[in-house]
């Protein structure tokens, strides 16, 4: 039985930093962003929006009555959790109307989150193969004004809906994975911004991809011929050029130039948005659907998986739709193209906002985003969802 992915939505805010204005406000050289981290434009996220908003926007249009029936599992992958307690996964069931003869839990493992959601999944579907799973994929990424971060923070959601017969991307059972206790990025229980050592974690992800990698040609007899794409967790698009580039250090296949050619068309998004956390693998496989000219169906992609502290996995699918996907390149180009730009103060206002410590009673000012769900305020610390349209 084929099982992989069904559907997919993405969501991020309407508002943006333009990079270029960012680095000469903290008097870089612009090419050092552009080209040097590969970003241009960066998601800034209005407290009129969080993970659940963010996820209930990019679910809302991909779901059908019929899907929201037989959904009987919601798997919500964050590091920007809205509650100690309590799940992502139960807002999002309310808020979109999905059965209530669900399970509805979140999962953390730093950017992981996202891929242990869809492992599960799959297994569920093994298991069960006439229901359906909803897995959200939704983050901040914030770093703190004028640290080196702060060119890749981001943010967005990833909604994916997991069933047999997927008319998106048939997911083997194939996959290795590597993790390990490391200090490469992190977010103590008390703050809002990630504590990172930057140039570590870029060595760590890709030992952990040519890890992963290696293990997968060693248990499954594959190489690079085998491949058309392979597609990677993208905290800022040049990492996963820095990966590639250690890849084919190693080795080469018939299809190098196609496998680089596709990198351009996944990382096209990302450098729109910035960092998603757990999301960004998917934008990833979001932008190549979207954009590549050269993919047919029954293609072998693969797809690497990282989350800080540290957990690697590597995995493949088989192209199940026609590509470029149009469709899909509309509904995030006329995403992205709505976006509000914000002026550097606007965006340093809104990141401050965003930080601040939360009262138990506040309302924020919603007239300035038209997203269909947003967060209204808190009244004794219940958070106030809205659905505007
Ligand atoms: P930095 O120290 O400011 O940057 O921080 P740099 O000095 O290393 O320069 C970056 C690149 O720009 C270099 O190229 C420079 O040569 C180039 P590279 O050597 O890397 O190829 N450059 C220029 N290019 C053109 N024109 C110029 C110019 N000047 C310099 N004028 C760093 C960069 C990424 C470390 C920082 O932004 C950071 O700490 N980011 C956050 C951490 C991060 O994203 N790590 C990625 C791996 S960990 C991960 O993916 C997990 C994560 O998503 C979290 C999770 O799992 O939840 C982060």
């Amino acid at each position: 039985m084929n099982i992989g992915i069904d559907k997919i939505g993405f969501y991020t805010s309407p508002f943006f930093v333009d990079l270029s204005e960012l680095a000469n406000a903290r008097g870089v050289d612009p090419n050092k962003y552009l080209i040097g981290i590969g970003q241009k434009k960066q998601a800034v996220i209005p407290p009129s929006q969080d993970v659940v908003t963010m996820a209930a926007n990019a679910a809302d249009s991909m779901l059908s009555k019929e899907d929201k029936k037989k959904i009987d599992l919601i798997i919500f992958g964050t590091e920007t959790g809205v509650d100690n307690s309590k799940s992502a996964a139960i807002y999002i069931q309310s808020l979109l109307g999905i059965s209530n003869n669900a399970r509805a839990f979140e999962i953390k493992q730093a950017c992981y989150g996202g891929t242990a959601g869809v492992q599960m999944a799959i297994d569920h579907i093994r298991s069960h193969p006439d229901s359906k799973v909803l897995v959200l994929a939704a983050d901040i990424a914030r770093y703190g004004l004028k640290t080196p971060g702060e060119v890749t923070q981001g943010g967005g959601a990833i909604s994916m809906l997991i069933s047999k017969d997927p008319r998106i991307l048939a997911i083997n059972t194939s996959s290795t994975f590597f993790s390990k206790n490391i200090m490469d990025f992190w977010r103590p229980i008390q703050k809002k911004e990630a504590i990172v050592d930057g140039h570590y974690s870029t060595d760590i992800y890709i030992d952990f991809f040519l890890k992963t990698w290696s293990r997968y040609q060693k248990l499954y007899g594959q190489n690079l011929n085998n491949f058309k794409a392979i597609i990677f967790h993208l905290p800022f698009s040049k990492m996963g050029k820095k990966a590639l580039n250690a890849l084919f250090a190693k080795e080469s296949g018939q299809y190098d130039l196609e496998i680089k050619r596709n990198f351009d068309f996944s990382k096209i998004y990302s450098s729109l948005v910035g960092n998603l956390y757990t999301g960004s693998l998917y934008l990833s496989l979001v932008s190549l659907l979207a954009n590549s000219n050269s993919l047919k169906k029954g293609d072998q992609i693969g797809l690497f998986s990282y989350g800080s502290g540290a957990q690697g996995e590597f995995y493949t699918g088989k192209i199940q739709s026609s590509v470029p996907n149009l469709q899909l390149k509309n509904n995030v180009e006329s995403l992205l193209n709505s976006r509000t730009k914000l002026s550097v103060p606007n965006y340093e206002k809104i990141y401050r906002d965003g930080i601040r410590a939360d009262s138990e009673n506040i309302d924020y000012d919603i007239s300035s985003d038209h997203s269909k769900y947003v967060l209204s305020g808190r009244k004794q610390n219940q958070l106030k969802y809205l659905k505007q349209k």
